[in-house]
């Protein structure tokens, strides 16, 4: 027993720090594990020097994203050797896609990480922190068939700390897809689905801690499957009528979603469900035909478009969001032309569009006709172009319109809120509208590239 445990052997006086990289999931995933670290006694700090343990939440998806992680360590380096000369240590940890891609890699490269775990063990994380605490260089990267979360500490505290009153839920979690530009299937594992009452355990959980808003996560969420009564199978629509269902659960959102998974069912939800906001994030990353096969997307150009077109048949309001990626090895000017053709024909209300990283591992990395970084940045500017007219076309279109927002948090500036619109845009009203977690009503009277304006309607 050291000074720094109880007589139940939990550490007391310990602080802890994650910083999150990446994706939503992430987001959710940081959360889980404050809530396991909490369990073992540790206590969150928001400045990393104060730290007896920093986890670096990581993300492998483009060559920046993992980069990024190594320049973070060399400065946190610093602290430790700090803490260390004035008689303290720091444990320093890297969990996430990069733990997952680099293993004991990342030791080799940076001998100042003490621990390595990747996504899908985190549920032995009080050991792997133990062991690296206990001055054990400690990896960890297996994937298990069970879901982590059947044995983590159940979902509360912690994830209720991010967005108060707007949670995420991851639901799936994985990839068989194998796009081949994408590192996901080979960091986070093959698909797979939590069960429907882990899911609705925890939605009542965060119902029960002020939750309004909840949005399941996945790598390709409309992919969830599961049992529902009497051993029939369900789809994401179903658990989504019954999430519907959870006293104080008033709106829900998924993501994010292949085209190929889009089915009736799910479809038909967007019809029926007043609480299922009119969102869709759908990426199709290319509009040309040949690209879409050469990225192993497994659908076409005109696949997406009449996925989107039976969406809007019974949601006619529905903002589209998408994922894009330009410079794919192959891409012609006229294939990259078919994209701004298709981003013309759809018409996003947001979206989020990168240049080709080529990554280790992956198919594409290996392809012939890479294209050269000044093409595919200078077609990135011409993408976003008009991806961002097209955001500021959404929200001008908005002006005078009445809407019920969710009010989510202080604004930057006193007396007022920010809301978050059925759309997800975010919109900025006077504090006088109503309290945190209150669904209002407001009219819109300005209407900027990121933001709204609203006043009560
Ligand atoms: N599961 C989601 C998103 C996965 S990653 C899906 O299937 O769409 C998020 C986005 O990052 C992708 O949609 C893609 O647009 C982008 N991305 C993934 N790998 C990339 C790479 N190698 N280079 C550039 N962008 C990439
Ligand atoms: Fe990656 Fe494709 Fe799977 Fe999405 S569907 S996570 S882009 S492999
Ligand atoms: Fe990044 Fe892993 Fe998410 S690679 S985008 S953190 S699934």
């Amino acid at each position: 027993m050291t000074n720094n445990s109880d007589t139940s052997g939990k550490v007391v006086d310990k602080k802890y720090f994650v910083k999150t990289y990446g994706c939503q999931m992430n987001v959710y995933d940081s959360e889980r594990i404050g809530d396991a670290l909490e369990a073992e006694g540790y206590v969150v700090t928001a400045d990393m020097s104060e730290a007896d343990l920093v986890l670096l939440n990581t993300c492998h998806i483009r060559e920046k994203a993992a980069e990024k992680v190594y320049s973070d360590i060399g400065r946190i380096k610093k602290l430790k050797l700090a803490r260390e000369e004035a008689g303290k240590t720091m444990t320093i940890g890297v969990t996430g896609c990069v733990a997952q891609a680099e293993g004991k890699e990342i030791i080799r490269r940076a001998p100042v990480v003490d621990l390595v775990a990747g996504p899908q063990t985190y549920h032995k994380l009080p050991t792997l922190v133990a062991d690296a605490v206990a001055g054990k260089k400690t990896v960890e990267t297996e994937f298990e068939i069970e879901n982590k979360f059947t044995k983590m500490p159940v979902a509360t505290r912690a994830q209720t700390r991010s967005r108060g009153v707007a949670a995420f839920l991851t639901v799936q979690e994985g990839c068989d897809k194998f796009c081949t530009f994408c590192v996901v299937p080979y960091t986070r594992g093959s698909e797979t689905s939590r069960s429907v009452g882990q899911v609705i355990d925890e939605a009542e959980r965060l119902a029960a801690a002020g939750v309004r808003e909840i949005t399941l996560l996945g790598q390709n969420v409309n992919a969830w499957h599961g049992l529902g009564p009497s051993n029939t199978e369900w789809g994401l629509g179903e658990l989504l009528y019954k999430l519907a269902e959870v006293d104080g659960i008033e709106r829900l959102r998924y993501m994010t979603s292949h085209p190929i998974d889009m089915d009736e069912g799910l479809i038909a939800a967007h019809g029926e469900l007043a609480s299922l906001m009119p969102y869709l994030h759908l990426p199709v990353q290319a509009g040309s035909d040949k690209i879409l096969k050469a990225m192993n997307r497994h659908h076409t150009r005109d696949d997406y478009l009449y996925v989107i077109e039976r969406m809007r048949a019974v949601r006619p309001d529905i903002a589209i969001s998408g994922d894009f990626i330009v410079g794919f090895p192959g891409e012609s000017e006229a294939d990259f032309e078919e994209t701004l053709d298709i981003i013309r024909q759809v018409g996003y209300a947001s979206a989020f569009s990168f240049k080709y990283s080529p990554r280790p591992g992956t198919p594409g990395a290996g392809m012939d006709d890479q294209i050269p970084a000044d093409v595919a940045g200078e077609r990135l500017q011409r993408l976003q172009a008009l991806l961002n007219q097209q955001q500021l076309d959404f929200n001008k279109n908005c002006l005078d319109s009445e809407m019920d927002v969710l009010l989510e948090k202080p604004g930057k500036r006193e007396g007022q809120l920010i809301a978050r619109s059925p759309y997800l845009q975010s919109v900025i009203v006077d504090r006088s509208v109503g309290s945190v977690g209150d669904i209002v009503r407001v009219k819109i009277t300005e209407a900027a590239p990121n933001s709204l304006v609203g006043i009560s309607a």
